[in-house]
């Protein structure tokens, strides 16, 4: 793939911020109309909040989303089913302490008609009893947890991205086929979004006849030090290790993991967020070699994709990520969700979501919604040296997967 060039758009740091507005304590907005359910499909407004980490660990994806929530925009008029969008933006920041209070501000300061966003589990575990007496369909463009959907979900709250159970349970069943000698060392932060990533990994891997070679939840959000953990690994005998880290943590995860010698004695593999975008560049040389489970790379080769690689990198000089893909899909199934619904209300456009069947056009290829979230193929990725800059090689399909 040709290294992306910058866009004049890009160079002058205007990107995407048309229509978009921060909502900063007392509800700002612009480019908008008369928000809470004005208009009708064909005409009106439609006013969304997004909500996305602008602090923390997971800052990197809120860039991701919120760029690929804008281009979906840029390319559609600045319309979902015919609705002029205003977008307001809540900082989801680290965790549920500041993701949850975002939730309720767009809620009932804001007076949003939908929700669009969340990248962390536990935020998205707290959010579901707000969204559901608020009667608001909050589309969950990130966070994987597995009950908001499913044990926990009522009808309002719907996915655009995965579970976490999907990328691990697919890397667990391919692991088991390889028998690395010594098994696997598993690790992962210790929140909800790790842990239904153990779980999942060991369903398939163990039931596949693996072994464990030892396990390591470390705290989230506040290790930046790895080393105590990681010295786990060789005495343990594994003969490679699975993880799930993302953001901030993939990268001091990786480099460290290479600085501390196991790069090239055991194998790293992982949930793919761990080399996803900015974090793959940060990680540089380091993440050579890395193999991961997800539901998008840049490498899919479809035209869908091939669209949103080019006019990404044309308007942000860098490639897409998953982060992204799952913003701009929010907004597809959003525009065409919006063009069927009767009215505005979290039951309409509830309703209509349930009835889109196959959602085509998509980057990661077509999805369907299984319940509430997507069913999709995991890909299995080799991080390689593209043209200038790392890619996630697509190595092969690993399956179909569904909650
Ligand atoms: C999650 O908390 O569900 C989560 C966070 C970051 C990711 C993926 C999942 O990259």
């Amino acid at each position: 793939m040709a290294q992306p060039v910058l866009s004049r758009r890009a160079a002058l740091g205007m990107v995407g911020l048309a229509g978009l507005a921060t909502a900063a304590g007392c509800g700002n907005s612009v480019g908008g109309g008369p928000s809470g359910g004005s208009g009708s499909s064909g005409g009106g407004a439609v006013k969304v909040g997004l909500v996305i980490p602008q602090d923390g660990v997971y800052t990197p994806l809120g860039v991701d989303l919120r760029n690929g929530w804008q281009l979906y925009l840029d390319q559609h008029e600045g319309k979902l089913g015919g609705y002029e969008v205003e977008t307001v933006i809540a900082d989801e920041g680290e965790g549920p302490d500041t993701g949850v209070p975002a939730i309720q501000g767009l809620i009932t300061r804001d007076n949003v008609d939908l929700l669009v966003g969340i990248v962390n589990s536990a935020s998205a575990l707290g959010s579901v009893e707000a969204i559901a007496a608020a009667k608001k369909v909050l589309v969950i463009a990130n966070a994987g947890a597995i009950a908001v959907t499913g044990q926990a979900r009522n009808p309002y709250v719907w996915r655009a991205s995965f579970t976490n159970a999907q990328a691990a349970f697919a890397m667990g069943e391919h692991l088991a086929g390889q028998q690395p000698e010594g098994g696997v060392y598993l690790m992962a932060p210790d929140y909800a979004a790790g842990q239904e990533t153990f779980v999942a990994f060991k369903e398939a891997y163990v039931g596949g006849g693996g072994t464990i070679a030892g396990e390591a939840l470390t705290p989230f959000g506040t290790t930046q030090d790895f080393q105590p953990f990681l010295s786990g690994i060789p005495g343990s005998g594994a003969g490679a290790t699975f993880v799930f880290y993302s953001g901030g943590e993939a990268v001091d995860y990786v480099t460290q993991y290479a600085e501390f010698g196991l790069k090239d004695t055991v194998p790293l593999y992982g949930s793919g967020f761990l080399t996803e975008g900015s974090v793959l560049e940060a990680q540089g040389e380091a993440a050579l070699g890395i193999q991961t489970a997800l539901h998008y790379s840049t490498e899919i080769d479809n035209a869908a994709n091939a669209d949103f690689v080019a006019a990404y990198s044309d308007a942000h000089g860098v490639l897409p990520t998953c982060f992204a893909v799952q913003t701009w899909d929010s907004a597809l199934v959003l525009d065409l969700a919006l063009a069927e619904a009767a009215d505005l209300s979290g039951d309409a456009i509830s309703d209509a979501l349930a009835g889109l069947g196959e959602i085509s056009g998509s980057p990661r290829g077509p999805w369907v919604f299984d319940g509430q979230t997507p069913k999709q193929i995991e890909y299995l990725r080799e991080v390689q040296q593209g043209d200038g800059v790392l890619i996630n090689a697509v190595v092969d399909e690993l399956g179909e997967y569904a909650q």
